[in-house]
């Protein structure tokens, strides 16, 4: 799958503590946010098109009402499993996605929105930020509630557009959605489908349109899906759809011209991060940059090489071919998954320097957690992670625990690749030069 690299050794930050300047009691589990957004705090690297980003969830989101339904906490690290699982699967390619329904109605476990306008006159929708998938998609009317969703914007009218359209059968471009997308045709139509990793899916007509991200970033036969059915996707967050900005061809970036984007994502639910398109090729000395891959059997994935760890300041004494298979930069899966032999490394480095915190049971798939009820200010170790090319990035304080636990999980085993989920990227600035085949991350972004 992707190149083992020859091993150099990193150069990562000194012993010391961060403090956690909002610790949470093991008994506010739930993600329901503050009341207020604590505005924008925001640090782009170039301001080329960028847009802010929110937490789904938080009252800086669009998609935010105050009498949103809470998802528990295990529910959510059920579903970061099933993604996590189903991401794995689709590397492994046996078969196709199969559902649990153990968990009945799948929420998506998507995290970050923007607010684009598609379409003349120009609509605001609210979508969800996926670098796992690269098709996008909104609701069109006719969406019918069931099977779609119901959504806080006014639905996409496509017959109220005077530049969309839509691709009939046989056309070159339904030809060119491939076999991962093609769904047969409907009324002359092409349709497509998206399955996702988490089970969930949405049919319906392929399409093009006018995409305004800002003024001057404008995607002007912008090739989506038009859904008009779904499964999978519940009402809560009311979000509108996805934008995908994977490594296949039909991603945003792809389109785009396939140069680069970049995101931040927010401390807390509570704050704004930004998302940017087209910024030029990585050359500030202000990025950590490390080399980007492709698993050979899918170019969705973005994969980089993560080598070391480094809690307090110290190396855990893991060698790095133990992370050979390689690590997804993942927007939309929320705990890091490390191969095992890492991840006990971490676990027992970070239980030493958290020995002053009672230990609390696990929660789900987090195995390492703490009582911290009535503890004011936590004392959390700092936590780098060393990737290939000696690109060092200290995580954020918020980027180290959630729900009172250690914020990462292991693989089944070392052969499976790991995941760099949400929480380790937050305040980073996480740039996908695509077409300079390099991540690149900025500490204290936004
Ligand atoms: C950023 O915006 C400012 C003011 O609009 C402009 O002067 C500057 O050239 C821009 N920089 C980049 C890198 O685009
Ligand atoms: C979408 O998901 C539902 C529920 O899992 C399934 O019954 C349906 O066949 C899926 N649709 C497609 C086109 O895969
Ligand atoms: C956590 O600590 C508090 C205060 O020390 C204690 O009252 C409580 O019982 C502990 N909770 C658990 C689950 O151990």
């Amino acid at each position: 799958m992707v190149p083992v690299l020859p091993i150099l050794l990193l150069l990562l930050p000194a012993a010391s503590f961060s403090p956690v300047a909002h610790a949470k009691g093991r008994h506010g589990h739930s993600l329901k946010p503050h009341a207020v957004c604590s505005g924008l705090r925001v640090f782009p690297s170039s301001n080329t098109t960028w847009l802010p980003l929110h937490h789904r969830r938080g009252p800086c989101s669009p998609s935010y009402s105050t009498g949103s339904r809470t998802s528990t906490t295990t529910n959510i690290l059920r579903r970061d499993q099933l993604r996590a699982d189903d991401i794995r699967r689709k590397l492994s390619k046996k078969g196709d996605v199969t559902v649990s329904t153990a968990l009945g109605t799948l929420e998506n476990t998507l995290e970050y929105v923007v607010t684009v306008e598609l379409g003349t006159p120009a609509v605001s929708q609210t979508l969800l930020v996926d670098t796992g998938s690269d098709l996008s998609w909104v609701q069109c009317r006719p969406c019918p509630v069931p099977p779609c969703h119901r959504q806080k914007d006014v639905v996409f009218d496509p017959s109220k557009s005077s530049t969309y359209s839509s691709f009939p059968c046989g056309s070159p471009a339904c030809a060119r959605l491939g076999s991962q997308y093609t769904n047969g045709c409907s009324n002359g139509q092409c349709d497509y489908v998206v399955k996702y990793n988490d089970g969930s899916n949405t049919t319906g007509t392929y399409s093009s349109d006018t995409l305004t991200m800002t003024s001057s970033g404008v995607v002007s036969n912008f090739l989506f899906g038009c859904s008009h059915a779904e499964q999978g996707f519940s009402d809560p967050d009311r979000t509108d759809g996805i934008l995908g900005f994977g490594g296949g061809t039909q991603s945003l970036v792809s389109q785009t011209g396939g140069r680069a984007f970049s995101y931040c994502l927010p401390r807390t639910a509570s704050h704004t991060g930004f998302l940017t398109l087209g910024v030029p090729h990585i050359s500030s000395s202000r990025f950590a940059v490390t080399p980007m891959y492709r698993f050979r059997n899918t170019p969705t994935f973005h994969v980089v090489i993560l080598q070391a760890i480094t809690v307090a300041g110290r190396r855990l004494g893991v060698p790095p071919s133990v992370f050979s298979a390689g690590s997804i930069m993942d927007s939309g899966t929320i705990i890091t998954r490390l191969p095992p032999t890492a991840y006990r490394a971490l676990r027992a480095a970070f239980r030493a320097e958290m020995k002053m915190y009672p230990p609390a049971s696990p929660i789900s798939i987090l195995d390492t957690c703490f009582n911290l009820t009535g503890v004011r200010r936590v004392m959390v170790p700092r936590v780098a992670l060393g990737f290939d090319r000696g690109a060092a990035v200290e995580l954020h304080s918020s980027g180290i625990m959630q729900y009172g636990c250690l914020a990462f999980a292991p693989n089944g085993d070392d052969a499976t690749p790991g995941i760099i989920g949400n929480v380790q990227q937050r305040t980073l600035e996480v740039l996908y030069d695509v077409g300079g085949w390099a991540v690149g991350f900025r500490r204290g972004a936004c």
